[in-house]
């Protein structure tokens, strides 16, 4: 299982602070980062020489992005740690970073990883318009390659299908239903709702710390039975902010910055909140994902990657002999994982 620090569920990660499982476990020699340097050191420059000779821009990301992966794979953790500000500091850079998605992904203008406009690069949506239209032709180039890029395709997937959950639960009960999710960010997935437009939804509680992102979601869902609200992981489960219980509670993009034991708690807090004959929902991406090393590295959005063990273990850690039904699934690329509790 992934571990890490036991964050307080509200310092918002930055990279550095990600530990991965086997950090302290058979250190590496100095044998192994020579080689690790050279394959690397390898593969950029050529990277960097096809750049320079107008190769197609999908073709040098794809294999950059699995020669990452495999170096990942292959070398101990704290190689890769001298791996990615190598990656970061080349002068392949100057091209990669022309992708806006990537430049505002490496570049953090909120201060933290994967926050809501990032997230809009993937969804497409129009908000990041302006920005393609003003990247230069290779930089739209390479972002047509990072939008469909597998982990983009898994994220654009959980939306519609966060979306067609809502929908369903929706279409099983008679009164309108009330709905929170954690971590909303732009709450993208409400524009999809089919159940939202017909006035199937009595709340949809949308949670996030980021101030802006709470400002975006009051604007766009004014005059709906959408509510904003900002709080952290932190306020939620200290339990300051009063609720009441809901039919589905969900947190899409979360998990995959907490350690287990916030994860826990959290789920534990999550699952109080849901009525009896409800369920919580939350997903996280995958250790089976092959852009974890681009992502890492030219994007510097490290995440805590889980297999389908562990979000059962989450879940059974978190419901102990509660009588729940759990199951795991993973989404049609593997590249996320899910985890629905429903409450009997
Ligand atoms: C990757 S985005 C996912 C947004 C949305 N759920 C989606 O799937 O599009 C992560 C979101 O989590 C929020 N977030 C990160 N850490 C948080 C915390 N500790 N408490 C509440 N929100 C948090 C960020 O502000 C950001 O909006």
């Amino acid at each position: 299982m992934a571990q890490g620090f036991a964050f307080d569920g509200q310092s918002l990660i930055t990279p550095g602070q990600i530990i991965r499982p086997n950090d302290h476990q058979n250190l590496p020699s100095s044998d192994q980062l020579i080689l690790a340097k050279a394959e690397l050191a390898i593969a950029l420059d050529l990277c960097l020489q096809q750049f320079q000779s107008g190769v197609d821009p999908h073709a040098i990301i794809r294999r950059v992005t699995e020669t990452l992966h495999q170096l990942r794979r292959r070398f101990h953790a704290r190689i890769w740690d001298e791996i990615v500000p190598l990656v970061q500091a080349h002068p392949v850079t100057d091209f990669v970073f022309q992708d806006p998605f990537t430049k505002w992904s490496f570049d953090k203008p909120r201060g933290y990883s994967g926050d809501a406009h990032l997230l809009d690069f993937i969804y497409g949506h129009s908000e990041v318009e302006g920005e393609i239209a003003a990247a230069t032709e290779l930089g739209r180039k390479i972002y047509d390659y990072t939008k469909d890029a597998s982990s983009s395709v898994a994220v654009r997937e959980r939306r519609d299908l966060l979306a067609r959950r809502v929908d369903d639960i929706a279409s099983k009960h008679d009164d309108q239903i009330e709905v929170l999710a954690v971590a909303s960010g732009h709450l993208r997935e409400a524009s999809l709702s089919i159940a939202l437009r017909e006035g199937r939804i009595k709340r949809w509680v949308a949670l996030d710390q980021d101030p802006l992102s709470v400002g975006t979601v009051t604007r766009d869902f004014a005059g709906t039975p959408v509510e904003a609200i900002n709080g952290s992981v932190k306020t939620l489960i200290s339990g300051r902010h009063k609720l009441g219980t809901l039919d589905f509670v969900y947190a899409a993009g979360l998990y995959d910055y907490l350690a287990d034991g916030v994860a826990v708690k959290l789920t534990k807090r999550c699952l109080q909140m849901v009525k009896p004959g409800g369920s919580f929902l939350f997903a996280n991406f995958s250790q089976a994902t092959r852009v974890d090393g681009y992502m890492e590295t030219f994007m510097n959005w490290p995440l805590l990657l889980r297999t389908e063990d562990d979000m059962q273990s989450i879940a059974e850690n978190a419901t102990g002999t509660d009588d729940v039904s759990i199951s795991v699934w993973s989404g049609e690329n593997l590249d996320v994982i899910y985890c629905e509790i429903k409450k009997l």
